[in-house]
């Protein structure tokens, strides 16, 4: 810990010290310990059972504690009520009274973990009045044991916090309270008090009250000696909740009896039907009830076999909570002049097509110059875990394919980590195997919309669901479909969307014709084409039939264009000589940035111009440009999607107004790329205005000067590499130092960049 740095709380005290709130304590003892800034200065307990402080204080996570919540919490800042719903409102009119008394300061915040929330609500507007510093929450974690030697610090990582404010809380409260629950690695969410209720009666309380209800049934027969001796697993997993604590449960009953009487009602008139329907011997309607049911279990089973946060197998460290956090920074100091000859890693969208490619085909692919960036090596983990065969030196792969039929089910969940492009392909090709699947991700693809792939997909056949909140990942695909080609229009131009019915439609009957609305990228049909597969291409109508086979071929990754754009851009706004990148994918539907960059009035030329392994590459040479602003042409808008984040670093630097429309795309990648780069635009000192599908920016560029464009500030990076990457380049015309802050996303396309972009002249300091 790092004592110099002021801690978000000054003292904490946690009020009972049962599993829940001995495993906060614990948590947060960790964190202070690994974190820059600690979380709390010290904490402090209450618990009425004397031998539970003693242990925390052996155990050295408090530093003081009482049986005693009054002078438990003198001084406090934060307090966690942490004991059975029941007591929650005698500790309550305490706190009040220790409020009264001064001893806890009117300030301080106070939270609980109570598992109903309406009654807990009532009880602090009750209680602490009108704008009280009150904020609800549950965590959704719990174990079978109890009590303080039962506590696990990493109890809360990759589980769901729901924190229920109320009109009368503060937002600044609820900040402090999300920040420390999620440093502690759970997932906060927000619902109203009696929406928590309603779910939670549903999800837990009447599952609990039915194991409760049939378990007391069965022991109120007078032969239940022998009911329980022949009873056989179903018994066992349908009553195992049943032995949990009868007090708590009384408590939780009571204190959410309207929603839990909701539910009740509701089960019980569900049940008569099916009762109706086992008396009618009605097998058509029985079948299909509980078929509906299995599937639906099974979807939720796959829900439950990952949570969408950390990579699957992945023992939980400290560190591994770190990374889901995101805690690398870089620290960059003004730098103008950029010089250099450089070359960029490996495009990301062909070397993920090299692996699936590679994988389906008949016989040994071998690939050079393939992206060694987190996203690609997500999809390589996957085939991988699909039973392929692939080995891996550099930026060398061999993949020895198991053809078209050859994948294997994968024991667990396949792990995407932030690869929007891996997900949405893969969700093509998985739905056409014989087996089940399950695909997860980071926080940032958990975010991003899947039905726009799964929509199509069902209209081929395919039995797949997005479990996520809102039609977002995990995705879960059961096995065995047959699919059938589709003619489909495209709603947006998307190479993936496009690309992932184009990989299903190889194992589907008959045709699958897909229209774009305008170009997107074409790799996918260049690379099939080179797999030995035909694909027909006719403008913007792209037909594939399915039933085919794909022969092995070498591929050589060319420069990303996308990666190289960061340079491009840093050669035309910083001062010195320039840049030279070498060797960039010049593929037609990729080169948007330049013909934008031109536009502007950039200082482009491109050299040495050749084709290698099906696809054009060239030297990029980008001189310090006089930038004028512009209306970007929209037909363009596809082909330079992963660049605006630069451009928009551009279009500060120029003179005069830039305004990009036809970009709702922007606010759907891996953050909304709209909105976050106005903000940190905004942070910096542009001016820019935000529209549903584009941004206006007003450019600070002065006609024949290199003059400062951007001050000094903290830009988050939204767990989008993009970001992190464009805000580094605007350091070049920057007054003061610009601090990014979640920058280990840059990994997932451009490991070397902080490296490369020194090299030719930055200041980038990676803490
Ligand atoms: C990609 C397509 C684009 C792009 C992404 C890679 C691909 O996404 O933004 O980085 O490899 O097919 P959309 O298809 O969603 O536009």
């Amino acid at each position: 810990m790092d004592n110099t740095k002021k801690p978000m709380f000054e003292r904490l005290c946690v009020i009972g010290l049962g599993l829940i709130g001995a495993s906060f304590v614990q948590a947060v003892h960790n964190a202070n310990h690994r974190l820059d800034t600690p979380l709390v200065g010290q904490i402090t307990a209450a618990d009425t059972n004397q031998k539970s402080i003693d242990d925390a204080l052996a155990a050295g996570v408090i530093s003081s504690g009482s049986t005693d919540v009054l002078s438990a919490v003198v001084g406090c800042d934060l307090v966690l009520i942490a004991t059975p719903v029941k007591s929650i409102y005698p500790i309550m009119k305490l706190l009040k009274h220790a409020i009264d008394l001064g001893v806890l300061p009117t300030h301080a915040i106070i939270t609980d973990v109570g598992s109903t929330k309406v009654a807990v609500a009532q009880a602090a507007d009750e209680i602490f009045g009108a704008h009280h510093h009150f904020i609800g929450g549950h965590p959704i974690a719990g174990a079978e044991r109890s009590g303080f030697n039962a506590r696990n610090g990493e109890l809360f990582v990759q589980h769901k916090l729901i924190l229920c404010p109320s009109a009368d809380s503060q937002a600044s409260d609820f900040a402090k309270i999300a920040k420390i629950w999620q440093a502690i690695g759970a997932e906060v969410i927000q619902m109203s008090a009696s929406r928590h209720d309603e779910i939670l009666a549903y999800t837990s309380h009447l599952p609990h009250l039915l194991a409760f209800s049939l378990t007391h049934q069965l022991a109120s027969h007078d032969d239940n000696l022998d009911i329980f001796r022949y009873a056989a697993g179903g018994f066992r997993d349908f009553s195992r909740i049943a032995a949990s604590h009868p007090v708590m449960w009384h408590d939780i009953f009571i204190a959410n009896k309207p929603a839990l009487l909701n539910s009740l009602d509701e089960f019980v008139s569900h049940l008569q039907k099916f009762r109706q329907i086992i008396d009618q011997e009605d097998s058509e309607q029985l079948l299909d009830w509980l078929a509906t049911a299995r599937h639906a279990r099974r979807h939720f089973g796959h829900m439950l076999a990952k949570k969408p946060m950390h990579k699957p197998n992945v023992i939980i460290t400290p560190d591994a909570i770190k990374d889901t956090i995101m805690s690398q920074s870089y620290h960059i100091r003004p730098q103008n002049a950029i010089s250099g000859v450089i070359s960029v890693p490996g495009d990301k969208s062909i070397s993920h097509r090299s692996i699936m490619f590679g994988s389906l085909a008949d016989g040994v692919t071998h690939v050079t110059g393939f992206l060694q960036g987190e996203d690609a090596l997500a999809t390589l983990q996957a085939f991988a875990d699909m039973g392929v065969k692939i080995e891996r030196d550099g930026d060398k792969v061999t993949i020895y394919g198991v053809g078209i039929d050859g994948l294997k089910a994968p024991k667990a969940p396949l792990y995407m980590g932030n690869s929007g492009t891996s997900m949405r392909l893969l969700a093509g090709i998985l739905s056409a195997q014989a087996f089940d699947s399950v695909m997860t991700g980071d926080v940032s693809l958990s975010k991003r919309p899947m039905e726009r792939v799964a929509a199509p997909l069902r209209d081929m056949g395919a039995k797949i669901q997005s479990t996520g909140e809102k039609g977002t990942a995990p995705l879960s695909i059961t096995g065995s479909q047959t699919l059938h080609g589709i003619d489909y229009q495209l709603p947006v131009a998307s190479a993936q969307i496009k690309s992932c019915l184009i990989l299903a439609s190889l194992w589907a009957e008959g045709t699958t014709t897909i229209t774009e609305p305008e170009v997107s990228r074409d790799h996918t049909e260049r690379m099939l084409n080179a797999f030995g597969y035909p694909v027909q291409v006719d403008g913007r109508k792209i037909s594939v039939t399915g039933g085919g086979r794909l022969t092995a071929t070498d591929i050589i990754v060319p420069a990303d264009i996308s990666s190289a754009a960061f340079f491009m851009v840093l050669g035309a706004i910083g001062g010195g000589e320039g840049l030279t990148i070498e060797k960039v994918g010049m593929n037609p539907t990729r080169t948007g940035v330049i013909d934008i960059l031109k536009l502007m009035g950039a200082d482009i030329t491109v050299a040495n111009e050749t084709v290698v392994g099906g696809e054009p590459i060239a030297d990029i040479t980008v001189r310090p440009s006089d930038l004028h602003g512009v209306d970007i042409p929209e037909h363009l808008v596809p082909l330079a999607i992963d660049e605006f984040p630069v451009l928009f670093i551009a279009a500060s630097c120029a003179h005069g107004v830039t305004k990009l429309t036809g970009a709702k795309e922007l606010r759907v990648k891996e953050s909304d790329r709209i909105q976050v780069m106005a903000d940190g635009l905004a942070t910096l000192g542009i001016d820019s205005k935000v529209l549903e599908d584009g941004i206006i920016i007003q450019g600070k560029g002065i006609q024949g000067e290199k003059n400062a464009i951007f001050g000094g500030g903290v830009i988050e990076s939204h767990h989008d590499h993009r970001i992190a990457m464009s805000f580094a380049v605007a350091s070049s015309r920057a007054t003061d130092d610009i601090i990014i802050q979640g920058t280990e996303t840059v990994n997932t396309s451009f490991p070397n960049f902080a490296e490369l972009a020194n090299r030719v002249g930055l200041s980038i300091e990676v803490k």
